[in-house]
């Protein structure tokens, strides 16, 4: 590769403009680029930051054609995008990493257990259900989890089930049933693979999710558990994205069981909630990694510099409208906390409207600010529910 670069180094064209969306256009001001985002909503997180929009939906092909057509490089910061017209777009010559067809197999949350069955990494059990009747879901056995095949997103679309009186509680769209684990943890790995097949993992980290509406709440980085475990999840993650031959930053989801059994649950083809702490505890964050990727430069150093714990700020339940942060300063007084608010114009109860890492010396210090931070910070509205 000659090694000169114009400025802008590339012009990235961005499908979806929400808060990661935001993180990615910021790193990629840092590293030359500039940015367009296609949005629906005007004046999204992602376009504030980038000045340039494209007002459409995400799945518009003429809109898809014209980020394209504008753009040296297509990413995208969601999954549940239309992937026909990226496909003819990419057919067509224009640079779409994730590649559109392994976005297409992701997307469908059983055609990506079927690949990861295939390729002979371990997940919970699964069969397909083209019929959501009580004899498939008895045939099967409880506890069981069903899931949608598409859309789903921060635990909507899954219902787990312990028995047969949970049935009533059965999703009528398209699904899929798989075996509950009895997860002694929830870990997620992040790995990279640039154009050139460089591929990376960062530190395993530990997921630690709402009891009721499954939105992860709080992360732990390094996980604590054995190193042995650790490094297991790491390859295996690393193996993940090897066999999906993917291009980009992916987050992957694993259950460990109480005999040490390591399962993906699943595979994000995008940069991910349980890697925001990258941005302040390692050498490279997870966003410049994904550009680097995608570009074909050479992957940054994924170490860890100190241990950090990361906690969403989600809008308040009992509150809508123009969002008021209550107990800013409190949390912004505590040394090794840093605030990121993602700019979004209205809350609602449960919606993501930023995040705190904290980082320290030690995890068990970091762990106690962060739940200083939750007792501390609410995100609420301008109106009463
Ligand atoms: N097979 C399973 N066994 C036990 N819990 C599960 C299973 N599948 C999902 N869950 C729980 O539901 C959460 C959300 O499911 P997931 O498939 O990751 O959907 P989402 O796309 O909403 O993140 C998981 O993080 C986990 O807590
Ligand atoms: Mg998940």
């Amino acid at each position: 590769m000659q090694d000169v670069f114009p400025y802008p180094v590339a012009r990235i064209g961005l499908i979806g403009g929400g808060q990661l969306g935001r993180m990615l256009v910021k790193a990629a001001k840092r590293l030359g680029c500039t940015c367009v985002v296609l949005d629906p909503v005007s004046g999204s997180p992602a376009a504030q930051v980038a000045g340039h929009q494209i007002v459409g939906e995400h799945s518009d092909p003429a809109m898809l054609r014209e980020l394209a057509g504008s753009c040296d490089l297509v990413t995208f910061e969601l999954e549940n995008i239309e992937t026909e017209a990226l496909r003819r777009l990419e057919v067509e010559g224009h640079r779409i990493y994730p590649r559109p067809g392994l976005l297409a197999t992701i997307q469908d949350k059983y055609l990506q257990k079927c690949f990861l069955h295939e390729a002979g990494i371990p997940t919970p059990e699964f069969v397909n259900l083209p019929m959501p009747d009580a004899v498939a879901f008895d045939a099967f056995g409880y506890p069981l989890v069903q899931k949608a095949r598409r859309g789903s997103y921060d635990g909507r679309g899954v219902v787990v089930m312990r028995d047969a009186n949970a049935f009533s509680r059965r999703l009528v769209d398209a699904t899929y049933l798989e075996r509950f684990v009895e997860a002694e943890k929830e870990l997620a790995v992040l790995v990279a693979r640039n154009v050139s097949g460089e591929c990376r993992s960062y530190r395993t980290v530990e997921m630690r999710f709402h009891p009721q509406d499954n939105v992860l709440d709080f992360l732990v980085a390094p996980a604590n558990i054995p190193t042995e475990i650790a490094n297991r999840a790491e390859a295996l993650a690393l193996r993940t994205v090897e066999a999906m031959d993917g291009v980009g930053v992916f987050g992957i989801e694993m259950f460990l069981t109480h005999d040490g059994e390591l399962l993906v649950n699943e595979v994000a083809p995008r940069t991910h909630n349980s890697g925001h702490h990258t941005i302040e505890a390692c050498v490279t964050d997870q966003f410049e990694q994904h550009l680097r990727a995608v570009l074909g430069l050479p992957l940054g150093d994924t170490r860890q510099l100190q241990p950090a714990t990361m906690v969403n700020l989600l809008g308040a339940s009992g509150y809508q409208g123009r969002p008021l942060i209550s107990g800013l300063a409190a949390v912004l007084a505590i040394p090794g906390v840093c605030v990121h608010i993602y700019g979004k114009a209205v809350t609602k109860p449960g919606r993501k409207m930023g995040h705190v890492t904290v980082i320290d010396d030690t995890l068990e210090a970091a762990c106690a600010k962060a739940r200083q931070v939750k007792n501390s910070i609410r995100i609420l509205g301008e109106q009463k529910l």
